[in-house]
């Protein structure tokens, strides 16, 4: 069989398992996967000495076009995007002005075209007035759903008091990803850092309380309406063991910053380039994530890049924005866990490639399979390599691990048969495109 592209003698993570396979692409699709050595291809990749993961799916990022201009737009963030193994990536809405309608959402996807170096789509954000309009919106082309703010962060959707939720989770039927901290709680606690206050306060105001009885809410209002909902970058030891009970109707993320940091180190040491929401906790509640990571309780792993830039950062607490740099170094970041034995390969592709997958219902991505998108993030386990501001592709240009050493790094990335990284650089064209979903596969014309 003659193939656009052949991936020669890497290792490959596929369902089946981790080994030896060769991988032939045609029409951007994956077409066969095991010993291919003597086939034709128009195009041979030396994959010796690597391993071939599914690309990275990062399901929570913010890039912030159209508005707010010197900070990210979908050009930069995407080459963040590919240079770190990411091939597809899921914007949230709390953009200026917010994707809550379809002008909005076609916008964007006409700002991707031609500009986006992954394929990617755009959540739709609930306000406390278009729940009416929801369900032909979460149906749209290149739409990954409708995203819920019940706490406020950066931006101003929001949909907080129960009635409105409720509302919301009874229009339409597809998934909702939520970011869960209760408003009132946190507009009662804002007199402890209003005036000015260290950073380190930063988790005391938004407290685990404030986490977990949001959590709760949420559940008893998905289960009023009988909705999946997706609870996004957990933090607390309390939520992981409550969803652990409420697996049937929600899925969870984790970050790998939540991961990785704990308080008050990070503090001490990032001052508000640690600030995010939700935020940074103690080492106990860090573990607890780990814990869920290992027992099957987290589904996906999502960056939440927020580009915030270094001088926006640098104002005093609490007027410095919330939100950190990550997709460039969400796969690095947590190839050096897997290298330090604190999951395995299997399980980081699990939550970056098929997790995603199952809860969004992606069409034809997120794993290596006949058939599948060929979609590959090519990654050389044992580099070891020292994450610098410099490499951030982020017009933000930093992130919180500059100086890490780790081990583990990508080094060329395929979009759907495209190699658009070789070698660490970025190449060709920006050739990203909507991701599909089965639950709105597009109608035959
Ligand atoms: O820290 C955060 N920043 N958390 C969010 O949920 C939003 C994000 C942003 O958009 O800046």
């Amino acid at each position: 069989m003659q193939f656009d592209l052949l991936i020669r003698g890497g290792t490959c993570v596929t369902p089946s398992g981790v080994g030896a396979a060769d991988i032939g692409v045609r029409n951007g699709r994956i077409v066969e996967i095991g010993s291919l050595s003597s086939a034709d291809a128009d195009e041979v990749l030396d994959a010796s000495g690597l391993t071939i993961l599914p690309g990275v799916i990062d399901s929570q990022v913010h890039f912030r076009e159209p508005g707010l201009e010197h900070k990210e737009d979908l050009e930069t963030g995407t080459r963040g995007a590919v240079l770190g193994g990411v091939t597809s990536i899921f914007e949230m809405p709390n953009t200026k002005p917010p994707t809550f309608s379809q002008e909005a959402l076609v916008d964007k996807l006409h700002r991707a075209h031609g500009r986006a170096w992954c394929d990617h789509a755009f959540f739709i954000g609930a306000t406390p007035t278009n729940f009416a309009e929801l369900p032909q919106l979460e149906l749209l082309p290149g739409c990954a759903g409708v995203k819920l703010f019940m706490g406020s962060s950066t931006g101003n959707l929001l949909v907080s008091e129960s009635e409105d939720v409720l509302r919301t989770l009874q229009h339409g039927f597809r998934r909702v990803p939520v970011h869960s901290e209760d408003e009132a709680r946190l507009r009662e606690r804002w007199n402890l850092v209003k005036d000015g206050a260290d950073v380190s306060m930063h988790p005391v105001w938004r407290d685990p309380e404030a986490a977990i009885q949001n959590t709760r809410r949420l559940i008893e209002l998905a289960r009023q309406a009988g909705r999946r909902v997706h609870v996004l970058h957990i933090t607390t030891a309390e939520e992981m063991e409550f969803l652990a009970e409420n697996k049937d109707i929600a899925t969870v993320e984790a970050t790998p910053q939540h991961l990785t940091f704990s308080a008050p180190d990070c503090y001490e040491q990032l001052g508000s380039m640690a600030q995010i929401n939700p935020p940074i906790r103690e080492e106990h509640h860090r573990l607890a994530l780990w814990r869920a990571i290992e027992q099957g309780v987290v589904d996906v792993l999502g960056s939440d890049h927020a580009p915030h830039t270094r001088e926006e950062k640098a104002k005093p607490y609490p007027q410095s924005p919330s939100g950190m740099t990550g997709v460039q170094t969400l796969l690095p970041v947590m190839l050096d866990h897997v290298h330090a034995g604190r999951l395995s390969l299997e399980r980081l592709v699990d939550l970056t490639g098929h997790g995603p997958q199952r809860i969004y219902s992606i069409a034809r991505k997120g794993r290596i399979t006949v058939g599948y998108d060929a979609d590959f993030a090519i990654v050389d386990l044992n580099a070891k390599r020292t994450i610098t501001h410099d490499w951030i592709a982020s017009r933000a240009g930093w992130t919180p691990y500059d100086g890490r050493e780790v081990i583990g790094w990508p080094i060329h990335t395929i979009v759907r048969g495209r190699t658009v990284v070789r070698d660490g650089e970025v190449q060709g064209a920006a050739i990203g495109e909507p991701v599909v979903f089965q639950e709105a596969l597009p109608l035959e014309a």
